[in-house]
């Protein structure tokens, strides 16, 4: 694991989209694993940026999103589909076809999510897949659990991640109480993994990085992966 401790989140921006940036040099046509939440905005407006200077190309590009809300279509502003539009997919030249997340309107949400995971691996896997970590160490919405699971499957969110998420919405009500996500399979088959983390996960990336495996802190599983790279502005060491 390589692990950049960064003065801000600008600078941790700036390092994500160089990665990013170096993988669509070296493979075009490569499958990015994107994430939404706060912490990925600024790494999307830096590459939307050198996207607008030229610097970049997302023509070739295939990109797979970790999750979905349950019951959200792409066009609820609250949707992760909505998110990408705005933060990334609306502001470059990836072809809309080459997006993908889960539809978390699915009237089968099994059938979805075995669809979903046959897509990846008709794609060939994810060549680098970006992450944020969640308060309570999950990724994507691995909640913590007593069992990991491998396959894209349907979750109901935890209590915590609920509330953390109430502040996209106008009251906790309205929050989505299920996702869909990817699992742990795909995740941790990508070929390299981006982990961003502000200084307020200090505590549970400490836990993820350096306490045991286990399926309660979900992001631990990171540690088995032969090619992660963490970026944070916390002191984790
Ligand atoms: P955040 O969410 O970037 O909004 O903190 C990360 C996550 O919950 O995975």
């Amino acid at each position: 694991m390589k692990l950049l401790q960064v003065k801000d989140s600008e600078t941790m921006a700036r390092r994500a989209a160089d990665l990013i940036g170096a993988q669509l040099l070296l493979k075009p046509r490569c499958v990015l694993g994107l994430a939404t939440g706060s912490t990925p905005i600024e790494t999307y407006a830096e590459l939307v940026r050198r996207f607008r200077e030229g610097a970049l190309d997302f023509s070739k590009v295939t990109t797979v999103n970790l999750d979905e809300y349950c019951g959200l279509t792409g066009e609820n502003p609250q949707s992760y589909r909505y998110f990408m539009q705005q933060h990334l997919f609306g502001q470059v030249n990836i072809p809309p076809e080459n997006t993908h997340l889960p539809n978390g309107a699915a009237a089968d949400p099994a059938a979805e999510c075995a669809r979903y995971d046959q897509l990846i691996e008709e794609l060939g896997g994810v060549d680098l897949q970006l992450l944020g970590i969640g308060h309570n160490g999950h990724i994507g919405f691995n909640e913590p659990d007593t069992a990991f699971t491998a396959p894209t499957h349907q979750v109901q969110l935890k209590e915590g991640t609920i509330q953390a998420n109430a502040r996209f919405f106008s009251s906790i009500e309205e929050v989505p109480k299920a996702a869909l996500t990817m699992g742990m399979s795909a995740i941790l088959r990508a070929r390299k993994v981006l982990l961003l983390a502000g200084s307020d996960k200090a505590g549970i990336l400490r836990a993820a990085l350096y306490g045991p495996v286990t399926p309660q802190v979900p992001a631990s599983l990171l540690q088995l992966h032969p090619d992660v790279t963490v970026i944070t502005t916390g002191a984790v060491q």
